[in-house]
């Protein structure tokens, strides 16, 4: 039987980013794996957070008791260090306000920011209103945007001060580090109650997609092949990741996704024992239903 493309619409967005290269998409998967378990992990890590979209599914779904989230881009890591600080409802505020015209844009863009609040802030309006949600340099601005808004065509203020406000509310149970996710792996190889999902840069894509696309594979996956609690890698499927992956005994198994040009393309699981991505994929429908319940039409629109 065909596996099936998920449609990302059916996954409640929990991070404030518009993550490139985002897993919105593999968090029924994520989920279908920590449920084959045979315990739940205590505590769940993204040592390549980025957005942190499968992270917080994970703590929001209740199926870890706490989160950690570990990014070594610095603009990246403002926005989840202001968020989970006291200043995370205060982010929420400045959101609320903010009006992005052409021009309040480029002079928010331009200034170079004297706090880590102020950085995350323009953390946050670049990634909304550059194209692809892109903030590697040579990222551009959005001209036209969606239905001819122009900058303001991803600003969802609602929606973006609702997420931040519900991490900031479960701060307690979330911690972020900035640091090298391999060096984090290495050091928390022993922790068998942490499950780890790791989305390193892609090897091809990265270059553009982030300030911090190079990465050492094979250093990768001898420290993941020393982890004693679980773990869940994604990659593109590239031939020497696959080599990689047989050369530490890794099982592999693809899945189809779409990219954001709606293009299927197959992804690359790797894993102790993928068994459980082989089986029929479980969809819990129920927490989209909620989000747009509580969000009205708009919803569906502002899941990004
Ligand atoms: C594919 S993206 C992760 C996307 C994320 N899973 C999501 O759904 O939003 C890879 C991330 O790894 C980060 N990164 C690159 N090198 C890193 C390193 N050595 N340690 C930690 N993070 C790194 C990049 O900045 C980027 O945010």
């Amino acid at each position: 039987m065909a596996a099936r493309v998920i449609n990302v619409a059916s996954v409640p967005h929990r991070s404030p980013f518009r993550y490139p290269g985002g897993k919105t998409w593999l968090v029924p998967y994520v989920r279908q794996w920590i449920r084959s378990l045979p315990r739940r992990p205590f505590e769940f890590a993204e040592p390549f957070a980025g957005g942190g979209i499968v992270g917080l599914s994970v703590l929001f779904d209740g199926l870890a008791e706490k989160l950690t989230l570990v990014e070594i881009d610095e603009d990246v890591a403002s926005v989840w260090k202001t968020i989970l600080s006291a200043q995370g409802s205060r982010l929420a505020s400045e959101i609320m306000s903010f009006r992005p015209t052409e021009e309040s844009v480029r002079s928010c863009l331009s200034r170079t920011p004297k706090t880590q609040f102020d950085r995350a802030l323009q953390t946050i309006v670049r990634n909304r209103v550059q194209r692809g949600g892109i903030m590697a340099p040579g990222a551009s601005l959005m001209r036209r945007g969606e239905n001819g808004r122009g900058v303001a065509s991803r600003w969802y203020p609602e929606t973006l001060a609702r997420r931040i406000l519900a991490i900031f509310e479960s701060r307690h149970r979330i911690r972020f580090r900035l640091e090298d996710g391999i060096q984090f792996i290495h050091d928390n190889a022993n922790r068998k109650d942490m499950a780890f999902f790791i989305d390193p840069p892609y090897t091809v894509a990265g270059r553009r997609l982030y300030l911090h696309s190079q990465i050492d594979h094979e250093r990768l996956f001898s420290d993941v092949a020393t982890l004693r609690g679980e773990f869940l890698m994604t990659y593109d499927n590239a031939g020497p990741i696959r080599t990689l992956a047989s050369r530490f005994r890794l099982d592999t198994h693809t899945i189809p996704m779409k990219n954001t040009h709606h293009r299927v393309m197959t992804e690359l699981l790797v894993g102790r024992d993928l068994d459980w991505a082989r089986k029929p994929l479980q969809l819990v429908q129920d927490a989209l239903f909620e989000d747009l319940q509580a969000h009205g039409s708009a919803g569906r629109q502002a899941l990004y």
